[in-house]
């Protein structure tokens, strides 16, 4: 989705915003600009496509300000375009804006604008917004050093929707005002100036403090002093945050693609996850959240709500949790949930995993189970992210920043995160043996030298992605935990290949899907709950038998003169095979799409986070 940049300070600031922005691309975008403040006049230089494309702006050379706001644009209202491209003006050029999210009231505003008099030149929502802090600050009669920000909150306030937003003036010119509502921003406190973004990673090259700013929340800055201010514009002190994040984690590091990098960074991902949380011979330790056995022992029904990818972790962390702790446990798509009248109370905790902490129907439907008296706890990978401000309890991944959109290694930290939470409830709840989570402690710590098989099945996932790129349907199938995984294969292989599949619960093949199967179809089988390997492999000679090829993802031993290609990975308790048996699947998919000469990192249409609904 849209991504901001911005820097006050004492360098130059146009190439630092270019940069920021490049380190956004990742999010997805069709168009960007930036907007500085030259010999006290804003200069916008905007366009379609690559934010490389703005290099070969006629004059961005020249561009010297030292204060500046920039954009990269996920087209919502109106077409990619240079015109609709940010930042955008007011009609008198006096305010500079770039906005992420999305004005909801932006008709009613545009025709309560344009009856005062104000012309529109976009067909962005975000067109509204330096009209209606030109129109307030006009309106103002007070000449005092906060007519810029009272305008600024003045116009906040008729907004409804979600918005981050800078805004640059040039009767201001050594000033930026930067606030936020349900769409993310965060201030980096650098050596020569402040630097803001919507996403961490475009600032790690420049510092590792942080302001996080709170839904309403002001920041007024020149180079080198920063204010903040709450909606009723009383001035506060704030906090600053260090955030250990690696810079070299947001780069390649010599991978050709992002996405590489990240599936062989899960065996360090998974050492991050399980930090000092679990030992052996001790309980698990999440002194972080602090839930007491009185609380706990009330909940009747926990909710698992998240999307894409990350419901996915969710899946399997429901079999922890009824497995281990003995309690109900529902799985919902968010943007599912919060339309369905769910049956939440006290007695409900509601668990909402997100990557990014940023995802809007996940953050909504957190908001409507506390509305409902439920406590919430957020499983998120970003810290100070809107979805771990909003929850009763957080609990990290630390699994590092992920810049591909095609999320992998926060998918399994997710999961082992989840495993972990599920143990460390039961030996609260006492709702285990003791010599059960012990062994899954012992596998979980094992987990990240066993993942180191799955990273070796390369180059046989590599040949089998020569032999498939072109096709049209693929198929996935598997039971129990091996069918979540199939769900998370097939989601991987459309994001970034483009290829049509479809996941199936083995067993339900015969209920209709079979009718597909003809020869020369691949259908790609997880293959590693023991318990069930009988009926799973009947139902691989099943689609052999109508010609299906056939990719086997197994812990087991199996033939190879049976199966067209066979991934062996290592054994596991069966809770945990999905960490070892989704690898081979992101590499196929990640292989398929270089195969096929596409943009692994940032697939068509995809954001990394989607913070509209
Ligand atoms: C798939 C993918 C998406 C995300 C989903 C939720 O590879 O990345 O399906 O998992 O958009 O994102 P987060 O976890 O940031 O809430």
């Amino acid at each position: 989705m849209c991504g901001i940049v911005g820097y006050i300070g004492k360098q130059t600031a146009c190439p630092i915003l270019i940069n920021g922005l490049t380190a956004l691309e990742y999010r997805g975008y069709d168009s960007a600009g930036i907007a500085s403040i030259e010999n006290n006049k804003i200069c916008v230089m905007k366009d379609k496509g690559r934010v490389s494309n703005l290099n070969n702006i006629k004059g961005i050379n020249k561009l010297d300000g030292t204060v500046g706001i920039a954009h990269t644009r996920w087209a919502t209202h109106g077409k990619p375009s240079k015109e609709n491209a940010h930042p955008h003006m007011d009609n008198s050029e006096t305010f500079a804006v770039v906005h992420n999210g999305i004005i909801e009231n932006y008709n009613e505003l545009r025709n309560f604008l344009t009856d005062n008099g104000y012309k529109f030149l976009s067909q962005t929502d975000t067109e509204v917004i330096p009209n209606l802090i030109h129109y307030h600050f006009s309106k103002d009669s007070y000449a005092d050093d906060n007519k810029f920000l009272r305008a600024v909150n003045q116009a906040t306030k008729d907004l409804k929707g979600s918005f981050a937003i800078e805004v640059l003036s040039n009767l201001y010119p050594d000033k930026m005002i930067v606030v936020r509502k349900d769409s993310p921003l965060v201030i980096g406190k650098g050596t020569t100036g402040y630097h803001i973004a919507s996403d961490i990673p475009a600032l790690l090259e420049y510092t590792r403090d942080f302001y996080l700013l709170n839904d309403y929340e002001f920041a007024v800055m020149d180079k080198d002093s920063i204010k903040f201010y709450n909606e009723n514009l009383v001035e506060h002190e704030k906090e600053i945050k260090n955030i250990e994040w690696d810079a070299s984690a947001a780069e390649k590091n010599g991978y050709e693609d992002y996405m590489l990098k990240e599936i062989f960074e899960q065996p360090i991902a998974i050492r991050e996850t399980i930090g000092s949380r679990l030992k052996l011979g001790e309980h698990c330790d999440f002194s972080d959240i602090e839930i007491s056995k009185e609380y706990l022992s009330t909940i009747n029904k926990i909710f698992i709500v998240a999307c894409g990818t990350a419901m996915h972790a969710g899946l399997t962390g429901k079999k922890f949790l009824e497995n281990l702790c003995k309690i109900p446990v529902e799985v919902d798509i968010a943007s599912e949930f919060r339309y369905r009248n769910p049956i939440i109370n006290e007695k409900t905790l509601c668990i909402f995993i997100s990557q990014s902490g940023e995802t809007a129907d996940t953050i909504a439907a957190l908001k409507l189970c506390k509305s409902k008296g439920a406590k919430t706890l957020a499983v998120s990978n970003v810290i100070g992210s809107s979805i771990t401000r909003e929850s009763d309890y957080t609990i990290y991944t630390h699994a590092g920043p992920e810049i591909a959109v095609a999320s992998t290694k926060a998918y399994t930290s997710q999961v082992v995160l989840l495993g972990i939470l599920a143990i460390y409830f039961a030996e609260i709840l006492e709702s285990t043996d003791s010599k059960v989570l012990e062994d899954l402690k012992k596998d979980i710590l094992d987990l990240p030298k066993k993942i180191e098989t799955s990273l070796a099945t390369t180059d046989e996932v590599k040949k089998f992605a020569k032999k498939i790129h072109k096709e049209k349907d693929v198929f996935f199938i598997g039971r129990g935990s091996d069918y979540n995984v199939a769900l998370e294969g097939s989601l991987k292989l459309k994001e970034i290949s483009y290829i049509h599949s479809e996941a199936y619960a083995s067993g339900e093949l015969k209920h209709g899907p079979i009718a597909l199967i003809e020869k020369g179809i691949t259908v790609i089988s997880i293959l590693t709950d023991e318990n069930l390997i009988e009926k799973s492999i009947s139902n691989i000679v099943e689609v052999i038998s109508r010609g299906a090829k056939t990719f086997i993802v197994t812990n087991q031993n199996l033939s190879n003169s049976d199966f067209d290609t066979v991934i062996k990975i290592e054994k596991t308790n069966p809770l945990l095979s999905p960490i070892l048996s989704v690898v081979p699947l992101q590499l196929l998919a990640y292989f398929i799409s270089k195969e096929k000469g596409l943009d692994v990192d940032k697939p068509r249409n995809l954001a990394k986070s989607v913070t509209v609904e």
